[in-house]
């Protein structure tokens, strides 16, 4: 069976999406988030050094939780389970994908933008939902409207989400947390400034959420 991402999510409202151009930004910007109160954090594997920012986190940042995202094949998974990633994160989910997933010994939030894939992620197993791209696929009314008819889904959306609508999401009760880049800002940390990254994920650790854990 799979395992829970539930109590990795219970952790903190807010996921980092986190995209890493330099390796050597890995940990400032890891310790960041996690003095900032986000613990959790997702590194996408969009970037040649993805891999080896996980491992540099998960090795010598206490305290974070470092998970793989952007995970699309099963070649994915293994080399992010082998640099030590503790989740992975999908934009969507194939039937192949599913089935890799199933398999990995860590939590995974699969993504879906629709309710019949989310129905099908739920029938497979899968406790936490990656909603993605949210905005854009119907953002925090989407989530409303499904959780009439499936109240028992949860939810991480990821896309569009900044600090003028997480809480629209946050405010329902199937939102678990909220994923986004907005903490994280690209000109930021091509500055160094991991000071204000610190700030920013202070910011997001302090939202309140409905969901019960
Ligand atoms: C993701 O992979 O979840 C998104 O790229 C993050 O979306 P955002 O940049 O709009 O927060």
């Amino acid at each position: 069976s799979l395992p829970s991402a539930l109590e990795l999510v219970a952790k903190a409202p807010v996921v980092p999406v986190v995209v890493i151009e330099q390796v050597e930004d890995a940990i400032p910007l890891a310790r960041a988030l996690v003095e900032g109160g986000l613990p959790l954090i997702e590194v996408t594997l969009r970037t040649p050094v993805a891999l080896e920012a996980i491992r540099m986190i998960a090795a010598e940042v206490e305290g974070a939780i470092v998970g793989a995202g952007t995970v699309i094949d099963r070649a994915q998974i293994e080399a992010s389970l082998e640099a030590g990633a503790t989740f992975l994160v999908s934009p969507g989910t194939t039937p192949s994908l599913a089935e890799a997933f199933a398999q990995t010994p860590i939590p995974v939030m699969a993504g879906c933008a629709t309710a019949s894939e989310a129905m099908r992620l739920a029938e497979l197993g899968f406790e936490i939902l990656k909603f993605f791209p949210a905005e854009a696929s119907g953002g925090a009314p989407f989530l409303k409207s499904i959780a009439g008819p499936l109240p028992h889904l949860r939810f991480c959306p990821t896309g569009g989400i900044g600090p003028a609508n997480a809480s629209d999401y946050l405010a329902l009760p199937n939102v678990v947390a909220v994923g986004g880049s907005w903490v994280v800002p690209a000109d930021a940390i091509r500055a160094g400034d991991f000071g204000k990254v610190r700030v920013l994920a202070a910011g997001a650790a302090g939202l309140k959420r409905a969901a019960k854990f």
